[in-house]
């Protein structure tokens, strides 16, 4: 299994859920992928299981110095950047209009929209002039759909799509052979939302917002990333894919 020989890439918020996926099938498909995060001990615990595949480095996404650091590392030991999957990301436990602090809605945005917008912006960077690439940014069905308990949320992953539509333009009319996509996942069962399906009332009830009658599994968001980050999507940028059971097939 080789459709990412030899590919080089990093995985932010490669530690767990989503982007520990993607970063096991890269590495599986021949890529060396760096594991890219704020979480030590996860990433490379991650980073270990993918042998000589893999490595971790230390990231905060929200820090611009970090990110610099980061992708010139790689491009100086490999001497190129293939593919950026953004899938750092968090979300706040009370993030409803009336009652979301300030300084929630200000660490989602730093850490899912600015978080990704720098990861664009460097990976472009060190992609350009070195026979391009593909950036994956994860998205979300809450940035399609609004949801009343999810305010920041859905307002930082609407920005996550417009700002990889305006990346994947800018990127194509500058002929830069860079490919920006979104993947727009519904619920997936990661960490992420182990808290809010811990009961198994609001799991059920979870579940039957989607069509399909269940939540996600990470290997199915990192399939499309795979797609996505192969020759077979050559023609594909500024698009969002989305996987939702049929959540927002309304
Ligand atoms: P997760 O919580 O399992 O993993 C998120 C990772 O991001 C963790 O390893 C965490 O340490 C890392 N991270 C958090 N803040 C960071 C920072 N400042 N710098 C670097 N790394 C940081 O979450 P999951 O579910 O794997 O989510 C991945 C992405 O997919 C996120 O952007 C999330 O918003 C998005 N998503 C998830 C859905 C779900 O239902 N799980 C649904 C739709 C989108």
């Amino acid at each position: 299994m080789t459709r990412l020989e030899d590919k080089v890439i990093v995985v932010s918020g490669g530690a767990s859920g989503i982007g520990a996926a993607c970063a096991r099938l890269f590495a599986a498909e021949g890529a060396r992928v760096t594991v890219a995060d704020i979480d030590a001990d996860g990433g490379a615990a991650v980073a270990g299981e993918l042998g000589d595949s893999g490595r971790f480095a230390a990231l905060d996404v929200a820090d611009e110095d970090q990110w610099v650091e980061v992708l010139d590392a790689v491009t100086s030991d490999f001497g190129r950047l293939d593919g950026l999957v953004n899938a750092a990301g968090v979300a706040a436990k009370d993030d409803r209009l009336a009652t979301v602090s300030t300084a929630d809605w200000d660490r989602i945005m730093r850490i899912n929209l600015d978080g990704t917008f720098l990861g664009c912006k460097h990976a472009v960077r060190a992609m350009k002039g070195r026979g391009g690439g593909s950036i994956i940014n994860l998205a979300s069905v809450y940035g399609r759909v609004g949801d009343g308990d999810s305010v920041a949320y859905c307002t930082s992953k609407g920005g996550v799509r417009l700002l990889t539509m305006s990346a994947a333009r800018h990127c194509a009319e500058a002929g830069y052979g860079i490919r920006c996509n979104a993947v727009s996942p519904g619920f997936i069962d990661t960490p992420m939302v182990a808290g809010y399906v811990a009961d198994p009332e609001v799991r059920r009830a979870i579940e039957k917002r989607h069509p399909l009658d269940r939540l996600g599994r990470a290997e199915e968001i990192a399939a499309m990333a795979l797609y996505l980050m192969t020759d077979e999507s050559a023609f594909v940028t500024g698009s969002d894919f989305v996987i939702d059971g049929g959540y927002s097939a309304v």
